[in-house]
């Protein structure tokens, strides 16, 4: 479904001008993801005191937490070119080919959603990753014969939100994984001072800690909400984000406290009134929600689980006594027995 939330975590067409003007391109500019840096900071320098190219990285978490923005970094760090192209893209394997035998040595190819890849084109990314090469079959039926075609060593840098949806072959040639967490409201709120500042925002910290609290360890979204209170604090205010505006704002646009918006809720408010707290499976929430049951698991359970909203159990999703409190519902008494065990 067409996904125009506004603590969506998707890509949304004003995000994606917006997020390339503000996008950092040194690791040193790169907020929070402090073990991922150190990382990768250790593996680049010594890629290029070696003279190398980087090992093949594959980077994972839920969508929003600057997976593109790393790669791009990483590329410039290394001082190569970066490509950029994403798994249901690529539709044929002379797609990938033709991407391929295109890169520079060292370049970084970028594979967004690389878990979406066609699995003929998964076949020509293996001998690519693994030799630097292209076998091209020639011909058909018995007289068919295969050549070998030689690449540049190059870094392929493949980003998902489904790391068990990725085949195990394909998994293993990654000699570097790194997986992104939801970002901490301080760091969203360095974030949204550093985004306010490149986009000539006036924002105190107040203002910009209420904005980083409310964005679900996102930053896309601290970045999409802090256009919307702009906008808000240059109509309804003096043009100046403060504790007061980015409430009025955020408190206009329904989203609460945490960061939750009427889908969280109504999803919560259902397993609650009709399910008792859970357990329930994925595939019937998702069908109270709207979404499908992979944009639930996706996008919209990582952030309750770290909430301590909801865990998941080999039986379903259950609803844990913090989410009663914040929806004002009381905590039954079997609730607060039974969830100590989960
Ligand atoms: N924009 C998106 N993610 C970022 C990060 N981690 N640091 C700085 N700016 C960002």
């Amino acid at each position: 479904m067409q996904d125009d939330r506004l603590i969506s975590s998707s890509l949304q067409e004003e995000d994606a001008k917006n997020e390339y003007s503000i996008r950092p391109h040194f690791l040193s500019e790169y907020i929070g993801q402090e073990s991922v840096k150190e990382h990768m900071q250790i593996y680049i320098a010594a890629a290029k005191a070696r003279g190398e190219s980087l090992d093949h990285a594959l980077l994972y978490g839920p969508p929003g937490l600057g997976k593109t923005t790393l790669a791009g970094i990483i590329a410039n760090e290394m001082g190569v070119s970066l490509r950029v192209t994403s798994g249901p893209a690529i539709t044929h394997a002379g797609d990938l080919a033709a991407l391929l035998t295109n890169l520079s040595p060292g370049d970084v190819l970028f594979i967004d959603e690389i878990h979406r890849l066609n699995p003929n084109v998964e076949e020509v990314l293996y001998p690519a990753m693994e030799d630097f090469a292209l076998d091209i079959i020639i011909g058909k039926g018995p007289g068919a014969r295969s050549i070998r075609l030689d690449l540049p060593r190059f870094t392929l840098i493949g980003a998902t939100t489904r790391l068990g949806m990725l085949s195990s072959p394909l998994r293993d040639r990654f000699g570097i994984k790194e997986q992104l967490e939801l970002y901490s409201p301080e760091s969203l709120k360095e974030i949204v001072t550093r985004s306010a500042e490149i986009l000539h925002i006036d924002i105190d910290e107040e203002g910009a800690l209420e904005i980083a609290s409310r964005s679900r360890g996102t930053p896309r979204i601290a970045n999409r909400l802090l256009r919307r209170v702009r906008d808000y604090s240059q109509v309804r205010g003096n043009g100046v984000i403060d504790l007061e505006t980015a409430q009025g704002a955020l408190g206009m646009l329904k989203i609460d406290e945490l960061g939750l918006d009427a889908v969280d809720r109504k999803m919560l408010t259902a397993m609650i009134e009709t399910f008792r707290g859970g357990p329930v499976g994925l595939d019937t929430i998702a069908a109270y929600t709207g979404e499908d049951a992979g944009t639930v698991e996706d996008v919209y359970e990582p952030y309750l689980l770290k909430l301590g909203f909801i865990a998941r159990t080999t039986r379903g999703r259950v609803v844990l006594p913090d989410a009663y409190r914040h929806l004002d519902y009381p905590v039954p008494v079997t609730v607060q027995q039974e969830r100590l065990e989960v």
